[in-house]
């Protein structure tokens, strides 16, 4: 696996998944202790199967560079790390905003902001950067809309997300926990100021949604509203604008693909899936085996850690025709971008309108983009795959 961490294998994992898949597709990695899962039919198993379940979280973590660290005490209310009854109870509230109608009423909003977001980026010829001017600030708007964040406050938390998606990392440091707890403190803190302003003055935000469900009795804790809500803040933007970015490039890099979108732009939809599926922003996810198991052939004992390597699944020859092409109008895929079983991804619907309407409508204004000057900056993460700039000429 330690091609997959070197500097290589962040900016193309997919030779490496396709040995994997096709020489041991359920792996023991040394380095992590770790079993990596890659074909599609195990991670959608695993994914899926009660079995495999969030894993404990040991009191003291050990990081990639040896260094320990304390477990940090207010992380762990987040329905991402929880496992059932208390994340059925927490993900059944909190989804109450995220019905598929809620959703879709926010189309004009996606469409006028995008609009707006064009219209501020320049005129055919110029040069920008388009993570930083476009993918990064539609979501992050959207998504701080949706919970009540104030315009003025959305790019103090650009470097802090960063920092707290640094620490998901396989390969995190000491350096990158510590970053990262200190960015969850003052972002804990912020969403605690938040609460107590809309406790005095509710709006009609999915946050003062939630502390009514709180107030009610509904059993929502202070501090797993505090916890979901800041889970869904950083989910919100950190992976769309990765969808946006890497999508842009995916399809800069397949011409023929671009123009038959631009000569049918109903498209769009499946366009998405087939990004989503061909280069989605989460490449991997993980589990513990609760109890020991038998997978691919392969006996774990109970209380190790699985990981599901979605990138390399989605491009499992056994449920796509010819992988690693880039085909728009591929229809009926199935794919593990949002994972799969209960934790389903919660925002997958706010995620593929966003998607569709930034790129369709990015590339309906600006039809001769291309990219640079200079190379895209790969964000040399392995587990939320993107950049974190992309210069483009528009
Ligand atoms: C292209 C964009 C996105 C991708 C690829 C993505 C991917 C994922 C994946 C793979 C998971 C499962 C994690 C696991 O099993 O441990 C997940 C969970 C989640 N996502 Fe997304 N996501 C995206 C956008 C969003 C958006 C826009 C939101 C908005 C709020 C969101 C909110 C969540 C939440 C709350 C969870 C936790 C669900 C649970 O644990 O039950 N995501 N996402």
């Amino acid at each position: 696996m330690a091609i997959m961490f070197s500097e290589d294998g962040r900016r193309d994992p997919y030779p490496l998944y396709h040995e994997l898949r096709s020489q041991a597709p359920v792996f023991r990695d040394d380095f992590t202790g770790s079993w990596f899962v890659s074909t599609f039919a195990d991670c959608r198993a695993v994914l899926r199967d009660p079995t495999y379940i969030k894993g404990d979280r040991p009191d003291v973590l050990t990081l990639a560079d040896g260094s320990t660290r304390e477990r940090p005490a207010n992380r762990t209310e987040s329905m991402l790390f929880l496992n059932p009854p208390d994340h059925t109870r927490i993900r059944g509230l909190v989804s109450r905003a995220f019905t598929p109608r809620r959703i879709e009423n926010l189309r004009p909003a996606i469409e006028r902001l995008t609009n707006e977001l064009l219209d501020d980026l320049g005129s055919p010829g110029d040069e920008v950067d388009l993570i930083g001017r476009f993918a990064f600030q539609l979501p992050v708007r959207v998504i701080a809309a949706m919970i009540g964040v104030p315009d003025e406050d959305r790019d103090w938390f650009r470097p802090r997300t960063a920092d707290l998606v640094r620490s998901l990392e396989p390969t995190s440091t000491g350096a990158d926990f510590d970053a990262a707890a200190t960015s969850y403190g003052e972002i804990h803190a912020y969403m605690v100021e938040l609460v107590a302003a809309k406790r005095n003055k509710p709006g009609h935000d999915l946050l003062s949604v939630l502390i009514e469900a709180e107030e009610a009795g509904d059993r929502l804790s202070e501090a797993e509203l505090i916890s979901n809500t800041i889970l869904m803040f950083t989910a919100g933007f950190e992976t769309t604008t990765n969808l946006i970015g890497n999508g842009v490039v995916g399809l800069v890099h397949h011409p023929a693909q671009l123009a038959a979108l631009i000569a049918d732009p109903s498209l769009w939809p499946n366009a998405i899936e087939e990004l989503l599926r061909w280069d989605g922003p989460v490449q991997l996810d993980a589990r513990q085996a609760n109890v020991d198991v038998v997978l691919g052939g392969q006996d774990i004992p109970a209380g190790s850690q699985i990981v599901t390597l979605l990138g390399a699944a989605n491009r499992d020859p056994a449920s796509v025709a010819d992988p690693d092409a880039l085909v728009v109008s591929r229809a009926e895929v199935p794919i593990l971008s949002f994972a799969s079983g209960i934790h389903f991804c919660l925002g997958a619907a706010l995620a593929r309108i966003e998607g569709q309407v930034a790129l369709q409508r990015l590339f309906e204004r600006f039809p001769h983009l291309r990219l640079g000057p200079g190379p895209p900056v790969h964000n040399q993460a392995i587990t939320i795959r993107g950049m974190s700039a992309l210069p483009v000429t528009l």
